[in-house]
């Protein structure tokens, strides 16, 4: 296992399109997937994909609970329309946050770590999560999908201007602000 360097906004791996896994069994694919989780949970991180850890495939990993998940060429399908506001970090754009709209309930599909088929659904803020790390795999990052730039900033200015307002910080759970920092 080993802690993989995280690509920051900028680098042109998080803008294009990751490739389809064809072995999701391989070896390699199973150590890549280990490596992620370990970055992750490094970096305190809700999420990561496999971009942006310089590897162009379709893979991302979550937190959950005590343990990390993993999806390859993973599928979503949105369950409504992308109307729940809420906070985000990504690990590729360190110290800032911004405000997206996202579906509040996903149907999803998969590979897991194990090459078997998977499916599901998510809601809330595994949801989000999930919507956000697909993204990564086509090369879209969280800022291109916000609609007011007013709420997007330096996690330090927001939590400050937030306390000067006595409102509760312009955070998701704990986890969350690391998370998918
Ligand atoms: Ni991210």
């Amino acid at each position: 296992m080993a802690i993989l360097k995280i690509a920051r906004m900028g680098h042109p791996v998080l803008l294009q399109r990751a490739a389809v896994v064809e072995d999701p069994r391989d070896p390699e694919i199973r150590r890549l997937v280990a490596d992620m989780a370990e970055t992750m949970l490094d970096a305190q991180g809700l999420g990561l994909a496999a971009p942006q850890v310089h590897v162009p495939l379709r893979i991302f990993v979550w937190r959950n609970g005590d343990s990390v998940a993993a999806l390859i060429n993973p599928e979503l399908e949105l369950l409504g329309p992308p109307d729940q506001r809420g906070w985000e970090g990504c690990l590729s754009i360190p110290g800032l946050r911004g405000n997206v709209e996202r579906a509040h309930r996903v149907a999803f599909r998969g590979t897991d770590i194990g090459g078997d088929s998977v499916e599901g659904e998510a809601e809330g803020m595994l949801a989000r999560v999930m919507q956000h790390e697909y993204d990564h795999l086509d090369g879209v990052l969280y800022p291109s999908r916000m609609t007011d730039h007013a709420l997007f900033g330096f996690t330090e200015e927001l939590t400050r201007a937030a306390a000067a307002q006595h409102a509760p910080p312009p955070a998701p759970p704990p986890a969350m602000q690391e998370a998918t920092r």
